[in-house]
């Protein structure tokens, strides 16, 4: 891909300039969900993380099609789908087919009353000009929200904890947008294997894929696995570890997944870009991941990791050593009066904490 760089340190990587080289979307591997529609096996990001424009990302969203993308990653609250709207109907009938393209949206976590989700749909549809949706996923497990550009310590005072029987609401009004034609498939996003253990109990229609962080330093394998078992594809998001993520979402603890020796030497042996590693890594275990850039020399890489020259058993190997349990999307803004830990909301003890959060349990509950 007419890349070069030292193994020093990635920041003195260059790319040289070559000309804009689509990829046929033919050759780009597809999935299988469990009701059997193929989905690409990757997709493009569309949250510019809080410092990239609308119209910067929706630019990126159509060269990203011309190039050979056909799965793209939209949420209402990326603040973009409008931008992203208007270039998907500039597109439809002359550059691509709108049945040839899979469109992810989210629910925001401020539309999760029943009443609310099917009009909180039907705006991301008329937002990005479409009739239906492909997939239409809840962002977040918790009814808790926050603004653009949130810092690290604000809170939503009216944040609660996890309520399955609100959920269960929720969910029931996602299945209403597939019974009415506007959505074509449901998941969840930031779930854990308790709150999906409830939700396959309690469903009509199960969940088909779940977004989850997913990158080497972090690699959620017992959660990846249930997903597979239980007919969940699992969506990788942050699957370069997000080098660009909003400050709230970073901590001095962080690992850095594209200065990791391993990443590094892969990187040196195939000559790509460290970044272009994981994507590869993360195609080949079985996620779908969905990077984010607007740069078409970086996107183009990454949909060409998928198409051709795989890792060795060796490497892959090597790439799972490097799990550190990194969690970068932390999502402590959504923690709630009560909760002093964003560690609250990932139910890491196997089990569902309720308003006082773990560090109290047994105390207040
Ligand atoms: N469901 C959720 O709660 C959730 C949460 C977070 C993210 N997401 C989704 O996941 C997507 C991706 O996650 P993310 O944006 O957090 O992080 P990411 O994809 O891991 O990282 C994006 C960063 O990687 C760089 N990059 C991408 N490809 C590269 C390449 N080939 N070479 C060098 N650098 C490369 C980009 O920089 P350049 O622009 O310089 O190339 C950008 O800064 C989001 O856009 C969003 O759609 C979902």
């Amino acid at each position: 891909m007419g890349s070069s760089f030292s193994l020093k340190t990635t920041e003195r990587i260059t790319m040289t300039t070559s000309p804009f080289q689509p990829i046929d979307s033919g050759i780009v591997p597809r999935r299988q969900l469990a009701s059997g529609a193929l989905i690409p096996a990757i997709g493009l990001g569309t949250f510019g993380s809080d410092h990239v424009k609308p119209d910067d990302i929706a630019a990126a969203v159509g060269t990203a099609i011309r190039g050979g993308y056909r799965l793209i990653d939209c949420a209402a609250c990326y603040g973009n789908e409008a931008q992203i709207g208007a270039v998907f109907a500039s597109m439809f009938g002359r550059d691509i087919n709108r049945s040839e393209l899979f469109v992810i949206s989210k629910l925001w976590n401020d539309q999760h009353k029943p009443a609310d989700v099917a009009k909180a749909a039907r705006r991301s549809l008329r937002d990005l000009h479409l009739d239906y949706l492909n997939a239409y996923l809840v962002h977040w497990p918790f009814p808790n929200t926050h603004a653009p550009g949130a810092r690290p310590d604000d809170r939503d005072p009216n944040s609660r904890p996890y309520i399955h029987e609100e959920y269960m609401e929720t969910w029931a009004a996602m299945e209403k947008l597939v019974d009415e034609g506007l959505v074509c498939h449901i998941g969840t996003s930031n779930m854990t294997i308790p709150k999906l253990n409830l939700l396959l109990r309690d469903a009509r229609i199960a969940p088909e894929m779940n977004e989850m962080e997913l990158h080497p330093c972090f690699q959620q394998e017992e959660l990846f696995q249930y997903c597979l078992d239980h007919g969940i594809q699992p969506i990788g998001f942050s699957p370069i570890g997000s080098p660009d993520r909003p400050d709230r979402d970073k901590t001095p603890d962080d690992f850095s997944d594209i200065a990791m020796p391993e990443i590094l030497a892969i990187a040196q042996a195939h000559q790509i870009h460290p970044a272009v590693v994981c994507v590869k890594w993360a195609y080949q275990r079985g996620q779908i991941p969905i990077p984010f850039s607007v740069k078409p020399s970086s996107f183009m890489s990454n949909l060409a990791a998928v198409c051709a020259d795989p890792l060795t058993p060796e490497e892959m190997a090597s790439i799972r050593a490097v799990e550190r349990n990194s969690r970068l999307i932390k999502g402590q803004v959504f923690c709630w009066p009560g909760s002093d830990s964003w560690l609250d909301l990932w139910d890491v003890d196997g089990t569902i904490p309720g308003q006082f959060g773990y560090a109290t349990k047994g105390k207040n509950s």
